[in-house]
């Protein structure tokens, strides 16, 4: 995550369109991708997206997002999940991930929730959602009184230079983006070497 910037959040319930997406983001230099539970059978299209990428795309880790409960995030840490997400902050899940010795990102709203989080051994936050809860003012308010905090926001975070700008000037470690980085356009045309183009264009971006 660290290293990437940016921590790409997709869903979808077709196999060869999630197999696509990941191929695109690789190829474009992503080397992180997070599978959010969205669906029925997620879980199932992430067991089988995860060994297609540890067949065809070397160095390349998936984690699993949109995780709320313990029970589910352990479902997913069997189907080979390398590190769990979650929009909100929840003990049992902790357990959950520092049992199986699984990174953990809870989803936290407000400085208290950020510190407990660190307390149950998270190592990186994930702010959520956001642009809504204060954006990256809200990083350097947070960072001002812990500056070891590393802060992942998501939810309306966006590919422009500003507004990746304006979260790193603030501190963060890296961004989570979804609906930013898989434009309709480009998902329902399917060209996904212009899914490419854009997510090296990101990388550009991020390492200014
Ligand atoms: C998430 O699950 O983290 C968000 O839905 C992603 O938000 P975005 O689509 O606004 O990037």
């Amino acid at each position: 995550m660290k290293e990437t910037g940016v921590v790409p959040v997709f869903f979808h319930a077709d196999l060869d369109t999630c197999k696509n997406v990941v191929k695109a983001c690789y190829d474009g230099g992503i080397r992180v991708f997070e599978f959010v539970n969205r669906g029925d059978f997620a879980h199932e299209i992430f067991s089988e997206l995860n060994k297609y990428a540890l067949k065809e795309l070397p160095g390349m880790i998936l984690g699993a997002g949109s995780l709320v409960e313990a029970g589910t995030t352990a479902l997913y840490i069997q189907a080979g999940a390398n590190f769990i997400v979650s929009p909100l902050l929840n003990e049992e899940m902790a357990k959950t991930c520092n049992r199986r010795g699984v990174a953990w990102s809870p989803g936290c709203g407000t400085i208290s929730e950020i510190s407990k989080a660190q307390e149950l051994g998270a190592e990186i936050v994930k702010l959520f959602p956001a642009s809504e809860i204060g954006g990256p003012s809200f990083v350097k308010a947070v960072k001002g009184p812990m500056p070891w905090t590393n802060i992942m926001p998501t939810g309306g975070v966006d590919t422009s230079e500003a507004n990746l700008k304006g979260w790193f000037n603030a501190g963060v470690t890296c961004v989570g983006m979804g609906s930013n980085l898989f434009p309709k356009e480009i998902m329902d045309s399917g060209n996904y070497a212009a899914l490419t183009d854009k997510v090296k264009v990101l990388m550009e971006t991020i390492q200014k």
